[in-house]
Order: C-alpha cells, then sequence, then structure tokens
C-alpha cells in the first residue's frame, strides 16, 4: 500500500476513542476524524471518505447496527471493521449481515488491529484490480499439506502417506503425494512402487507440462493417490531448488484437491520451501523428551521463519499411549500449543509397512487406520462419523478438541 491509509473511527465512548486514536496513529495510519453513533458518523464517513472506518458495536444493537447498515447502503465500497467488547455469535453475525469486513474482540491488540486494516484495504485493492480486468484470472488450488518433524523415525512418511490414502479412499478427493525426503525418500517403498520418473524429472521438465503430460510423471498407486516419488540417487537433490519446489507443487494444487508433502527429519532449503508452500503444517512428533526437545525447537523456527499462524501449523502425536513418562498434557504445556490429532502407538504398523501396503489399506479397522481416515475426513471437512467418535481413542481433551478441529479444517 503506497499511501498512509486514512481512518475514520466510531466510536461513542470517549475516553476509549482516545485511546484508539492514539493506538491507530502510533501504528501509522491517519485517524482524519471520530464520531459516535448516528447522523455524526454517517455525515463524517460522507464527507471525508476515508479509506476505512473502525467501528464500535455493542449492545443493545438497534443503534450501532443502524449506523453500520446505512453507512454500508451509502458507501457499499467502504470497508468497515468492528470492535466489540462482546464475542458473542448474534453480535457478530449482525455486524456481517450490516456490511462489517471483520470482527475484532477487546482489549485490542495493536498488531491484530493493523494485521485486520492492512487485510482488508488489500482485499479490496484487490477486488479493484479484479473488476478492472488487471488481474489473471484465478486459478483453482488445491490444499498443500506438509507433513514436516524435528527428527526422523517419527513417523512422518507413515503419516503421509497413510493420509494420503485415506484422503482418496476416504474422502474421495483427488490426491498427489510428494516424497521431498532429500535423505532417504521412503514413500515408494512405503507404498511399493516403482520409480522411473522422480520430482527431479519432473522439475526439470516443468516449462512443457499440461496437465496429461504431468500424469506421466506421477504413479498411479491402486488407492487412487498420485505419487511423486523422490529421486533414486539422492544428489539428483542438487539441483533442485526452492523454486522448482514452489513451481512443482503449484502444478500439482492446480490439478489435485490435495498435494500431500513428505519431509526428511532436516532442515534445508527445500523444506522450507515445502513449508511456505503448505496450506497446513502438520507438525509430528513424539512422546520421547528428544523428540519433545528438537519439536519445541521446531516449533520456535517455524514461528520465526513463517509466523505463528495457529490455524496453519498443527501438532500431530504420534504412537500416542506410548509408555515413556510424558505425558500428553506436558507436552502440550512444553509445545505451547495443542495436540490437534493423536496417532497411537500400533506394531500393526510396522507389519504394513513392510508389506508395503499403508496400514489404511491393509487393516483399515485398526485403531492407527481410524484415526488417519478420521484425521483425512476432518482436512477434507466431512463430518465425523458418530461411530467413530465413540470408538476414537485420546481422553477427554481430544473429545472436547474435535468440534473445533472440524472448523479449523
Ligand atoms: N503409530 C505407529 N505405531 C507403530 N509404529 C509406527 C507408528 N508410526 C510409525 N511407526 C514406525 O516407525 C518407523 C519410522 O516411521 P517413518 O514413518 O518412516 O518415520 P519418518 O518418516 O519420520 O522417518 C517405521 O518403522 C514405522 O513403521
Ligand atoms: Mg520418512
Amino acid at each position: 500500500m503506497a499511501k498512509v491509509p486514512q481512518v475514520v473511527l466510531i466510536d461513542p465512548d470517549r475516553e476509549s476513542s482516545a485511546e484508539v486514536q492514539k493506538m491507530l496513529t502510533s501504528l501509522g495510519f491517519a485517524v482524519l476524524g471520530a464520531a459516535g453513533y448516528g447522523v455524526e458518523a454517517f455525515t463524517l464517513a460522507f464527507q471525508l471518505r476515508p479509506d476505512i472506518i473502525l467501528m464500535r458495536v455493542e449492545e443493545p444493537l438497534v443503534r450501532p447496527i443502524q449506523t453500520l447498515s446505512r453507512i454500508n447502503d451509502g458507501l457499499p465500497d467502504m470497508p468497515i471493521v468492528v470492535f466489540s467488547s462482546d464475542s458473542n455469535i448474534k453480535l457478530m453475525r449482525q455486524s456481517m449481515v450490516s456490511g462489517a469486513s471483520d470482527y475484532l474482540q477487546e482489549p485490542l491488540d495493536s498488531e491484530e488491529v493493523e494485521a485486520s486494516i492492512i487485510r482488508v484495504l488489500e482485499r479490496k485493492e484487490r477486488e479493484g484490480m479484479r473488476r478492472r480486468g488487471e488481474l489473471d484470472d484465478p486459478v483453482p488450488t488445491g490444499t498443500v499439506i506438509t507433513v514436516f518433524g524435528a527428527k526422523g523415525g517419527i513417523g512422518k512418511t507413515t503419516i503421509s502417506s497413510n493420509l494420503a490414502v485415506a484422503l482418496s479412499t476416504e474422502a474421495h478427493q483427488t490426491v498427489a503425494l510428494v516424497d521431498m525426503d532429500t535423505r532417504f525418500g521412503d514413500v515408494a517403498i512405503t507404498m511399493d512402487i516403482p520409480v522411473e520418473r522422480s520430482i527431479a524429472d519432473l522439475a526439470r521438465n516443468l516449462d512443457n507440462i499440461d496437465r496429461n503430460t504431468l500424469k506421466d510423471f506421477l504413479v498411479l498407486h491402486e488407492s487412487g493417490v498420485r505419487i511423486l516419488p523422490a529421486p533414486t540417487r539422492p544428489s539428483d537433490w542438487r539441483n533442485l531448488s526452492a523454486r522448482h519446489i514452489r513451481d512443482v507443487v503449484d502444478v500439482l494444487a492446480q490439478t489435485h484437491d490435495f498435494v500431500v508433502l513428505d519431509t526428511p527429519g532436516t532442515f534445508n532449503e527445500i523444506v522450507a520451501a515445502a513449508i511456505e508452500v503448505g496450506t497446513m503444517i502438520l507438525l509430528v512428533t513424539t512422546l520421547d523428551m528428544a523428540s519433545i526437545k528438537d519439536t519445541v525447537l521446531a516449533l520456535e523456527m517455524l514461528h520465526e521463519r513463517f509466523g505463528n499462524d495457529e490455524e496453519r501449523i498443527k501438532v500431530v502425536l504420534n504412537r500416542a499411549g506410548m509408555d515413556t513418562g510424558v505425558r500428553e498434557k506436558d507436552v502440550e504445556a512444553t509445545l505451547d500449543s495443542p495436540i490437534w490429532w493423536r496417532i497411537p502407538q500400533d506394531n500393526e504398523v510396522v507389519k504394513a509397512a513392510q508389506l508395503g501396503r499403508p496400514i489404511v489399506m491393509a487393516r483399515p479397522n485398526s485403531r492407527v487406520s481410524l484415526e488417519v481416515r478420521e484425521m483425512a475426513r476432518a482436512l477434507a471437512g466431512i463430518r465425523q462419523r458418530q461411530k467413530n467418535r465413540q470408538r476414537s481413542g485420546g481422553g477427554g481433551l481430544a473429545r472436547l478438541m474435535r468440534p473445533f478441529l472440524r472448523k479449523s479444517a
């Protein structure tokens, strides 16, 4: 945004109005004026035509909502961000229906206010550009799930392979599974598929790829998942850059509902790119101290490099129930992050892997399979099955979290 965004504040509470104005000014916004509800607000908005309006909405709703819908009616392109000391759903809904672009809850956090205003203004700018035909037609894009973990041997490949299969067979999505393990590249073995062409070949040929030729680079697994294997010679990764990864994932995401990325237990430029392009990052950990310590560091690194977005970064506990002396709630406290999903410890996983059949296919009703299938359904936005809810593992916390899981998926 080139110029300083101009804001009009509508807040009948003088004291709060002064404080919010001070916050806006310190954030670098130009506050053109402030008003209470009704005629005063409407006149000011009309005369000053700011870039955005920030407005308090409190019960009783009649006056603020009347003011909000009047302004929205008169200035339909004017973005209005609403804030309130209340967070009840009725108030939020009324505000949205009357034209609010975003809703913030008090106490106002200056970073949140800034992010909201900028996001809303950027959206408006894009709308304008789209209307004027200045943007390319939007392309559909699938959800990219990056399965990441701080070390090897904690179940990343197991989870990414089984999740990919479950997304295909259980949630009926089109799925691409990409092996980005720059060291071991186990996906082909786990899924028992031949490797003729790898991600390195696809990256080299990207300029000449269309939807049909893309299929030639992917191995179709019996589950319906299309797999892009790692190169059989690890040295082939050397010719790949972050740019290649972004382009490969872009192409796959345009042609699949889900793209699942398996990564190594190390951090490098390829992994950084895989995390950057992830719509969601599943950070896998196990219950032992070493894994938890590394996960804390990994989480810190993720927050530092990619921002602290709780909706985007989810912790998945693998081999849950293993007796390591560490309790799940201590893991959550140490990570300062809830465990989003639990996959139980089950020796059948190893047996299935040895047979080259993901456990969700070899033993679809095992506890691990039930959890992975349920996770796939949550990610695809499909409602949970009643019978599974009773059967599935995890403690009271897991059950309490389930409604939230579905919403955030
Ligand atoms: N939930 C589980 N229960 C039992 N064994 C598991 C489980 N998840 C993974 N394993 C086993 O642990 C080993 C490492 O798993 P893998 O997925 O290859 O880890 P990573 O990809 O993180 O290196 C494999 O032998 C796998 O079969
Ligand atoms: Mg692996």
